[in-house]
């Protein structure tokens, strides 16, 4: 590698001490990023989630264009915009969640939703402020985000002023697993228990923990979670960040777990990747509550580039994407399905799980479980080699591609994947 670490950039999730020089990307096309220097890679992890349809994709691309051309920035609370609109009127529709809030990105996805469940609780003049979320998660980086989020390493320094929040097990499971039912009823148990104590909110990750190890749950799970929540009269919040927009096989996970959360946060494959966007849907029921001439009943929260109309045409140009293919995210589980299956024989393949384009394993390693497992990061090394990016977390090996990867790119994921276990050293890792 002919680079150093670039002197002016500071990388995200990155000691620059402990990882090679960031390569430079050039160009991106479909499934594929080209680089400066050595062969493509095909982006099998859709660069962090967020490229739903593939690099570069021209519709989305024209879409930003065209909106550049006429309005790039309006201040939103003093006006509106028909992308917008547009965008509004078809997620409530899709969903059934009449509000939409814009900001950024995921964790402020999180955050409003967050702040709006509390006030909601405040403003119907009760004071509610526990709230519970689940061992595992992960919900962003800002602090209330932070804070329902599972305390790790990302959080530690910050620990102390993390607001208090009551933690249930995630019961995950994975193919052939014959022990789920009991560790749902135990998780389900602790929230009951917690739910005695009048609850804000309960927050989770429909269908699957994604930075917490592609953590995945069973629907009925999730639907006996909502009927506790329903019977406290709490208010439950999905978290769709990552699981959300397609990324599961419905539009929202929720949709396909059977569940309907009163806020939703939505982000990544919102904007197809292209610009950053954050969307909290609220039931009318919630955006009632902050009606009236009092102000202090307003949701007094906002962002500088609140519902960006490039960000809002890049949103409808995504969801145009989605209807107009739909059995492309609808039936993508499909594709990866008989591949995983061949995958698992291997010997270093355990608990192999699938959930609409995510499919996941773990690693069978010596060395300590989770985030900070070696394997994960000399098989990434491996499978770099062969043109395939992925991105293990800790032990934790999945593939997230963007829609159009084509079938034989996908063998190629797969293949370099196995190729790469095949290499793993069996001694440390
Ligand atoms: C479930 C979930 N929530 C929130 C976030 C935070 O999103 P962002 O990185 O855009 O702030 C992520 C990011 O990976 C996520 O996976």
């Amino acid at each position: 590698m002919s680079r150093n670490h670039h002197p002016n950039l500071w990388p995200p999730f990155t000691s620059i001490t402990t990882t090679p020089p960031l390569e430079q990307v050039v160009r991106g096309e479909g499934a594929v990023l080209y680089r400066a220097e050595g062969p493509p890679l095909i982006d099998a992890i859709s660069s962090w989630w967020v490229t739903l349809h593939g690099h570069a994709h021209p519709v989305v691309a024209e879409a930003i264009a065209e909106q550049a051309a006429k309005l790039e920035q309006v201040i939103f609370a003093e006006f509106t915009h028909p992308q917008a609109e547009r965008l509004a009127e078809r997620l409530a529709g899709r969903t059934g969640l009449e509000r939409v809030f814009f900001s950024d990105n995921g964790s402020t996805a999180v955050e409003v939703a967050l702040k709006t469940a509390v006030q909601w609780w405040h403003n119907r003049g009760e004071a509610r402020q526990q709230l519970i979320a689940f061992d595992g998660a992960y919900h962003g980086d800002t602090f209330g985000a932070m804070a329902v989020g599972a305390r790790s390493l990302f959080s530690e320094p910050f620990d102390p002023l993390l607001f208090p929040v009551t933690r249930i097990p995630w019961p995950h499971t994975h193919w052939n697993d014959e022990e789920v039912e009991p560790r749902e009823q135990q998780a389900l148990d602790a929230l009951g228990l917690a739910l005695r104590t009048p609850t804000a909110a309960v927050i989770l990750e429909p269908l699957v923990q994604g930075a917490g190890g592609m953590r995945i749950v069973r629907p009925q799970f999730l639907q006996a979670v909502e009927q506790r929540v329903r019977e406290a009269g709490s208010l439950l919040i999905a978290d769709e960040v990552m699981a959300g927009f397609g990324r599961c096989g419905r539009l929202l996970a929720s949709q396909r777990a059977g569940i309907t959360p009163d806020l939703v946060a939505l982000s990544k494959g919102l904007t197809a990747g292209f610009l950053p966007m954050g969307i909290t849907l609220a039931k009318e029921a919630i955006f009632e509550e902050f009606l009236g001439t009092d102000p202090t009943k307003t949701l007094w929260h906002g962002h500088s580039f609140t519902a960006n109309p490039l960000g809002c045409a890049a949103a409808n140009a995504s969801l145009d994407l989605l209807e107009v293919e739909p059995e492309q995210h609808e039936q993508f589980e499909q594709r990866h399905r008989s591949r995983l299956e061949r995958l698992a024989q291997h010997p270093r393949v355990q608990r192999p799980r699938l959930c609409g384009t995510i499919a996941a394993f773990d690693l069978v390693t010596s060395g300590t479980q989770g985030y900070l497992n070696p394997a994960g990061k000399v098989l990434r090394r491996l499978v770099r080699d062969q043109g395939v990016l992925i991105r293990p977390l800790g032990d934790v090996v999945y593939l997230l591609p963007p829609l159009c990867i084509s079938e034989t790119q996908l063998d190629q994921c797969y293949e370099a994947i196995s190729n790469g276990l095949e290499a793993l050293p069996a001694s440390d890792l």
